[in-house]
């Protein structure tokens, strides 16, 4: 039931700043590049993993350019590092030699997301990673069924471009659910009849589904429903299935209870504040029920997870 992956190696870099822009309304793309230490590091690093950055010296940018719901909070001191995870990790190749770059999406919403926005190439940014455990592969594995809600996309859009890489006669489907379009992280396309797709799911030719709360774009529900309908329609074998989710709690319990009635095995990848990140603080305990004893016990979602066999997470505590 426990992560297949053994944790390699982690350490503290210095990372260069070679772009941050935005994607949409409060979402940037910030992309990193490493140095040859780090670059080994994290080039075995796997989707789900993820890294604590120290944003507390950078400054704010202009108060015309934050929100004006943040310009209140936007100004608190920055104690301890934050937690990101990687939308992709990628190796470039130049005549300085090969390093690994990471990307990764983010949203704009309190302190250190707010001073984010104002890195800028040539800007230094120290992190320790990778860390965390990662979504594993089984070897039984034909179909993998990726859900991602809110800002959970991601760990899954990393995750899409290594089953492309590594296992391409996987069949891939996806399923994109947020309140609303404007909580969707991601390059949205207004498609022809098929309505809107996308773009970072259609270059990997991976099928995407899309649901919103409020119908603004996909079906009006939740992502979930469409994951069962899928499974009702297709019906997949459970045993060369398997369902990768990340997003808010009640969608990976949704996920759990759909891999559980339909015997697919689901990973989950759970969210909880991390003031370490390193198995130090005991701030970030995740509920597990395990077959050696009546009494759940507590695991760490930074070290132990964030992703876990859903069969023995207890939800409730994190929604
Ligand atoms: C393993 C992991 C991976 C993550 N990956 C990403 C990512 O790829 N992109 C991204 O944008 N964010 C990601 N996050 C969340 C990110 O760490 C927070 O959004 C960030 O720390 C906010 O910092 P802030 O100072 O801007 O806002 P804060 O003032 O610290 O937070 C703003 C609001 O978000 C809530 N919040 C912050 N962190 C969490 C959390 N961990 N769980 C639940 N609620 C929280 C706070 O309660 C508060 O209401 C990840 C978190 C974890 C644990
Ligand atoms: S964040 Fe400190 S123990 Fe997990």
């Amino acid at each position: 039931m426990k992560s297949e992956h053994k944790p390699g190696s982690k350490v503290l870099v210095q990372a260069l700043v070679t772009a941050n822009e935005p994607i949409r309304p409060r979402f940037w793309k910030l992309l990193l590049k490493l140095d040859p230490e780090g670059s080994r590091c994290f080039s075995k690093a796997l989707p789900g993993q993820f890294a604590q950055f120290d944003l507390s010296h950078l400054s704010l940018p202009p108060e015309e350019s934050i929100e004006e719901n943040l310009r209140d909070r936007a100004g608190r001191t920055i104690l301890l590092r934050r937690p990101f995870s990687f939308s992709d990790i990628f190796t470039s190749y130049s005549e300085q030699g090969t390093y690994v770059c990471l990307e990764v999406i983010y949203c704009v919403l309190g302190p250190a997301t707010v001073r984010m926005t104002s890195l800028k190439p040539g800007d230094c940014i120290s992190l320790i990673g990778p860390l965390g455990n990662g979504f594993w592969y089984p070897e039984t594995m034909k179909n993998a069924l990726l859900i991602t809600g809110g800002m959970g996309a991601p760990p899954i859009l990393h995750l899409a471009s290594c089953l492309r890489k590594n296992y391409p006669h996987t069949d891939v489907t996806a399923f994109a659910g947020a309140r609303s379009i404007d909580c969707m992280p991601f390059e949205l396309k207004i498609g022809n009849i098929t309505g809107a797709t996308l773009e970072e799911f259609e270059r990997l030719k991976i099928p995407v589904h899309l649901a919103t709360d409020d119908g603004s774009v996909g079906r009006k529900g939740f992502v979930t429903e469409l994951l069962k309908e899928w499974i009702e329609k297709k019906k997949p074998a459970p045993e060369q299935t398997v369902i990768y989710a990340c997003g808010p709690e009640p969608m990976l319990a949704a996920c759990a209870e759909i891999a559980s009635r339909t015997q697919i095995s689901c990973q989950v990848s759970m969210e909880r504040m991390m003031a370490c990140g390193i198995g130090l603080c005991q701030s970030c305990a995740v509920r597990i029920r395990t077959d050696k004893s009546d009494s759940p016990v507590y695991q760490l979602c930074c070290k132990e997870g964030p992703v876990f066999d859903s069969r023995t997470v207890i939800f409730g505590e994190g929604q």
